[in-house]
């Protein structure tokens, strides 16, 4: 089969990496892919841009393309699922239309409020004015958010009056975000611990991945502005069997039965971020229409199962046909960002110690494309794998190309011993201005379970 994965970012490297060791796939590509994706075994990138569905659509048709597969928000949001499947491709993402959940907080929010999906009670304002009266009745603590998409950067948790007010001053006053902050929820901010919880979906059949827990602040101690997200790990540990049965019938099952009822059926990745309260209660964040990143490369890491027999039974309807089988290790992935982030930073700086022998790695490892790594591990072998992010390879040397640079990414038996792991790899690849959190893991950590 010939796959076409859509994206540059580490979750399209791992989903590139694990899509090419099913004996399915003959030929993997990324549009556009990045530095790591481009010496990965098995894989090709092509320099299309994710938004450009009429190229995609040309490339796809030369290639006799069998399943594209959409890695981030952007192209959900901006309709290309619909023109694929609109050209006769067979697309695992959902339409423009659901893809709204992330595409738009006010849209989540009221679809959340009408299915009785239990979340953060909000407001929604177009005006300035009246927001900024809203926050002086309501006080802080508050959250401000963009109504669009906004790379992770349209949300601030405000801890004072003072700066919801210069959110929303920046938001609606000033054009901050342009289209996509020109309308703003305003939500209660709740307390408790995240969780991600990624399921995939079709139609009505849901199969719930591994649980994960990411770090979304930039700083150690989750201190620092927001980021994209600084490193994750699966599983949660605060997840027990009987809270996944809870979110399940809570949380997933009422979504996907409220696409349904809007006429909007979802097909593909489906991410819900839930706070989990004292009291046990989960309540969602936000909806991503996607996989999250950097969760995927710790989750896949830990897929036993062919991914691109998953894939496909969505896009078949056949997913109760088909189960996730996962490692009974931890995995943990620890982002190397480029000095800046999540601000302006420089690219093009060289980085060295990718290639060390150990990884499950593409040129260093033993293997090659198809590769399982179940072997390197039953031989004692590897058990890292360098996800590349923002990453490009100028024909001599890996550049640092983005503000997410790199995933390092390990298993072991539980959530210390794969952080370990990752650190020891870490440690040992460098580029000017690198830094990373030293404190990935550790929630579970202090949680002191075994996995
Ligand atoms: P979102 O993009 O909506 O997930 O927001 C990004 C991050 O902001 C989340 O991962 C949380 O850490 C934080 N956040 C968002 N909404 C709330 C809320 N209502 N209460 C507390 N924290 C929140
Ligand atoms: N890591 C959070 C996200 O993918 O949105």
């Amino acid at each position: 089969m010939h796959i076409l994965i859509i994206g540059a970012g580490g979750r399209e490297h791992a989903l590139a990496w694990k899509i090419a060791q099913s004996p399915q796939a003959e030929r993997v590509f990324v549009a556009p892919g990045n530095g790591g994706t481009l010496a990965e075994p098995g894989v090709e990138n092509v320099d299309l841009e994710p938004t450009d569905a009429e190229a995609l659509i040309r490339f796809a048709r030369e290639q006799q393309i069998d399943l594209c597969i959409i890695g981030p928000e952007t192209p959900l949001v901006a309709g290309v699922s619909d023109a694929l499947v609109a050209a006769g491709l067979r697309c695992c993402g959902p339409t423009r239309q659901a893809a709204r959940l992330e595409g738009s907080k006010d849209f989540a929010k009221a679809f959340m409020r009408r299915h009785g999906i239990p979340t953060a009670a909000y407001r929604t304002f177009d005006d300035r004015e009246q927001a900024l009266a809203y926050l002086d009745r309501i006080g802080a603590p508050v959250v401000v958010k963009a109504d669009g998409l906004a790379a992770g950067k349209g949300v601030v948790v405000a801890e004072t009056l003072a700066e919801a007010r210069a959110a929303v001053e920046a938001m609606l006053g000033q054009g901050q975000f342009g289209a996509a902050g020109a309308r703003v929820v305003i939500e209660d901010k709740l307390l408790g611990e995240e969780v991600s919880f990624i399921v995939l979906v079709s139609g009505e059949q849901v199969l719930p991945l591994a649980t994960s827990q990411d770090h979304k602040a930039r700083d150690e101690g989750d201190r620092g502005p927001n980021t994209g997200g600084m490193g994750a790990y699966s599983p949660a540990p605060i997840v027990t069997p009987e809270l996944q049965q809870r979110i399940m019938r809570e949380v997933i099952e009422p979504t996907v039965a409220g696409l349904r009822a809007e006429g909007l059926p979802y097909l593909g990745f489906l991410y819900a971020g839930l706070m989990i309260g004292a009291d046990g209660t989960p309540r969602v964040l936000e909806y991503n229409c996607r996989l999250g990143d950097p969760e995927t490369q710790p989750i896949l890491m830990r897929l036993e199962s062919d991914l691109l027999e998953l894939c496909l039974a969505a896009s078949e309807g056949r997913l109760t046909e088909v189960e996730a089988r996962w490692r009974d290790q931890a995995a943990l992935g620890v982002v190397m960002a480029a000095a800046g982030y999540p601000g302006a930073y420089a690219k093009g700086q060289p980085i060295s110690g990718l290639e060390t022998a150990g990884d499950s790695d593409s040129k260093a490892g033993t293997g090659g494309a198809g590769t399982d790594m179940s072997t390197d591990l039953s031989t004692g072998g590897s058990k890292t794998k360098v996800f590349h992010a923002g990453t490009r390879y100028d024909g001599e040397r890996t550049l640092t190309d983005g503000g997410r640079v790199l995933c390092v990414t390990a298993l072991g038996a539980d959530v210390g011993e794969a952080a370990a792991n990752a650190y020891a790899r870490a440690e040992r690849i460098r580029f000017d201005g690198a830094f990373y959190r030293r404190d990935i893991g550790h929630r579970a950590l202090k949680r002191g379970t075994s996995r």
